[in-house]
């Protein structure tokens, strides 16, 4: 669980400065479309909308502080009547307000008409890398940490939502809002007033992105012992029953606390920074204000300039200084946002290792009859687990496969899933080439009971059902009854709708395998795959299971990997695995003649059996379901 944490941990400030820049266009490119939704003619319009509200707030925008100071200039000179209603210019204080008011509406009608666009584009860029992460191997999802895979998703999408907000609705216009402003001033004062502003924004943009690059690093830093004190923290708060074993308490908290006190420095440290960033940048908009007012002072003395134009000139600036005060964090976030992007659509260039061909089949299981020739599979290719194995299991008969552990058993009903391929040779059922259908029809006919099972963090009930969804409770009862867990569910209070816990972890092993158990007979499959599905099992709940998955798979192509050599007898056929090869085959009395690895594995059972029986006659003596008595776990 380490491993899996501290990846995730790592995985998200590293990459700002690595790989941000290269692919913004590609970025862009795979977003747009979203954008600008085929086929969605009321998101079209919505985009259209918001531009139009983003134009027009802006342009109510700029013309607040001319309205202000014809105000003041109206105001200051009352003896002047043109354009006063009442001895005021009412009309002028309305528009003053109008304006104002506009600015501020427009901005939410431009925000709240957007918002369906932008949260559309979410959704289906999440589900579209959703969709893609299942379609991807299983080698894949082995290597990448689940919890990575979540947080790339989370922060791409988080990133899409704060680029859209930001960089369309936000520091777009506002450069364009620069531009208008300097050809106002110039216009209305000269180019002397026009060139301050411009210097003073270029000086501000430049302090900014230099200051915050700074930053980078320190918030990077934060960010890190944030992740490594959350990482240490999970990972204790998981493991908690072993830090109560080993009484490890003070430990756990003392490396908590090393990682919380650097997150504190490093917190202090970029507070302090952005102190810096904020007077800075204060300086540069206050210094620009002051240059340009006392410019103003000068005209206004020569008689050049109202005190209307006083007003213009510093509003203007106050108000261009007000979104550029988020500039660092927007520019901070920005890059941040196109590498979250960037690591989503990344995983949209992974490629599945195994496709259907465009012309595979549908199979169409009639007989059952699986058969491996000449297969060899390794999972790297400097390791060998299949090393030539051959053998069929005939229609409805029953193949078991026994041998020591890792030695590839898991392997064989990997390929039968076609979660690999094999390296070379072929598996096939009912002579398909298995590369020849199509994966859906495949894992359709085949029920598994994997050798680890992993639940649902649902109901009981939820996790049975699965093996099909469609099934009626009833039915689903009656696989639990077969897979001998129902009276232990009913013995539970919240019965069926017990949740099982994250990975099923309120469920002792044995109960696991019960529910695994049922939901495979619950899909009611063509061929049925055992991998070591009773192994956590008593012996006395194993031979009730086994009778009944007996009678479920008879007429049944059925595989069945054991663990105990007991529940393998009546196979058809047993097939010994050691060193990637079969050693050994035929039936259990055949096997037994022959003095090999079965007859060998055979007698330390039996000598086990026998000791456990002498020693510990409970094993046998539990017939109620309800009890828990399964060896071990998985
Ligand atoms: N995804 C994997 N990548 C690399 N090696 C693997 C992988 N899965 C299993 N192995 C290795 O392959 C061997 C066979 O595994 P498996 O088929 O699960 O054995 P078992 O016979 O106990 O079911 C083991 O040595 C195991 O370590
Ligand atoms: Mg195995």
């Amino acid at each position: 669980m380490t491993d899996r944490t501290k990846a995730t941990a790592q995985y998200p400030t590293e990459t700002v400065d690595q790989q941000g820049r290269g692919n913004v266009w590609r970025t862009c490119a795979v977003l747009l479309p979203f954008l600008w939704p085929a086929g969605r003619n009321d998101l079209k319009s919505r985009v259209v909308l918001a531009l139009i509200s983003l134009v027009l707030a802006k342009l109510a925008n700029l013309y607040v502080p001319l309205v202000l100071g014809r105000l003041v200039d109206d105001l200051s000179d009352l003896t002047d009547t043109t354009g006063l209603m009442l001895g005021i210019p009412l009309a002028a204080l309305l528009a003053y307000g109008l304006s104002r008011f506009s600015s501020l509406t427009f901005n939410e009608i431009r925000d709240a008409v957007f918002s369906r666009v932008s949260q559309n584009a979410v959704r289906q860029v999440a589900l579209k890398v959703f969709q893609h992460l299942h379609s991807l191997s299983i080698r894949f999802h082995l290597q990448r940490k689940t919890g990575a895979l979540n947080r790339f998703i989370d922060r791409g999408t988080t990133g899409i939502q704060f680029l859209l907000s930001f960089v369309a609705f936000n520091i777009l216009p506002t450069l364009f809002e620069v531009l208008l402003v300097c050809g106002i001033l110039w216009a209305l004062f000269g180019i002397q007033y026009a060139l301050v502003t411009a210097v003073t924004i270029t000086i501000y943009v430049w302090l900014t992105f230099a200051i915050t690059s700074w930053r980078t690093q320190i918030r990077r830093k934060m960010n890190d012992s944030e992740n490594e004190a959350s990482t240490r923290q999970v990972d204790s708060l998981l493991n908690f029953e072993t830090v109560r074993y080993f009484n490890n308490q003070s430990h756990e908290i003392q490396r908590v606390d090393q990682a919380l006190t650097s997150y504190e420095s490093a917190a202090v440290k970029s507070r302090e920074s952005l102190s810096l960033l904020n007077v800075s940048q204060a300086l540069v908009v206050i210094g620009g204000i002051t240059v340009m007012l006392v410019m103003a002072a000068f005209n206004i003395r020569d008689g050049t300039m109202t005190i209307g134009g006083f007003i213009v000139v510093n509003t203007y600036l106050m108000q261009l200084s007000i979104p550029l005060n988020f500039l660092g964090t927007v520019y901070r976030e920005i890059r941040q946002a196109l590498v979250d992007m960037e690591n989503m659509f990344s995983l949209l260039d992974e490629k599945p290792e195994i496709i259907d061909k465009t012309n595979a089949r549908i199979l169409d299981v009639h007989s059952g009859e699986i058969s491996f020739q000449h297969v060899c599979f390794g999972y790297e290719p400097e390791r060998l687990i299949l090393d030539d194995i051959s053998f069929t299991v005939p229609p409805a008969q029953k193949v078991a496969i026994v041998g020591p552990t890792g030695v590839g058993k898991s392997t064989i009903s990997r390929l039968i899933l076609r979660f690999y391929d094999p390296t070379s040779g072929s598996v096939t059922i009912d002579g398909n080439d298995l590369r020849d259908i199509t994966q859906d029809s495949l894992r359709d006919a085949i029920g598994v009971v994997p050798q680890d099972t992993v639940l649902f963090n649902d109901t009981i009930y939820y996790n049975i059902a699965y093996g099909d969804p469609s099934a009626e409770s009833e039915q689903v009862y009656e696989a639990a009854r077969t897979a001998s867990i129902h009276d232990f569910i009913l013995s539970l209070p919240a019965g069926y709708q017990t949740r099982v816990g994250e990975r099923g972890l309120k469920l002792s092993g044995g109960e696991k395998q019960r529910v695994a158990i049922a939901r495979a007979i619950l899909k009611n499959p063509k061929i049925f795959f055992f991998d070591e599905a009773t192994s956590s099992l008593d012996s006395s709940t194993e031979m009730a299971i086994q009778k009944n998955v007996d009678e479920i798979s008879s007429g049944r192509t059925t595989l069945m990997i054991a663990h105990r050599l007991s529940t393998v007898v009546s196979a058809d056929e047993i097939l010994v695995l050691e060193h990637g090869h079969i050693t050994e085959r035929g039936t259990h009395h055949q096997l037994l003649t022959s003095a090999g690895l079965y007859a060998h594995m055979w007698q330390e059972q039996e000598k086990e059996r026998a000791t456990a029986h002498i020693g510990l006659a409970s094993d046998n003596a539990r017939p109620s379901p309800g009890a828990t008595t399964e060896a071990g776990g998985n």
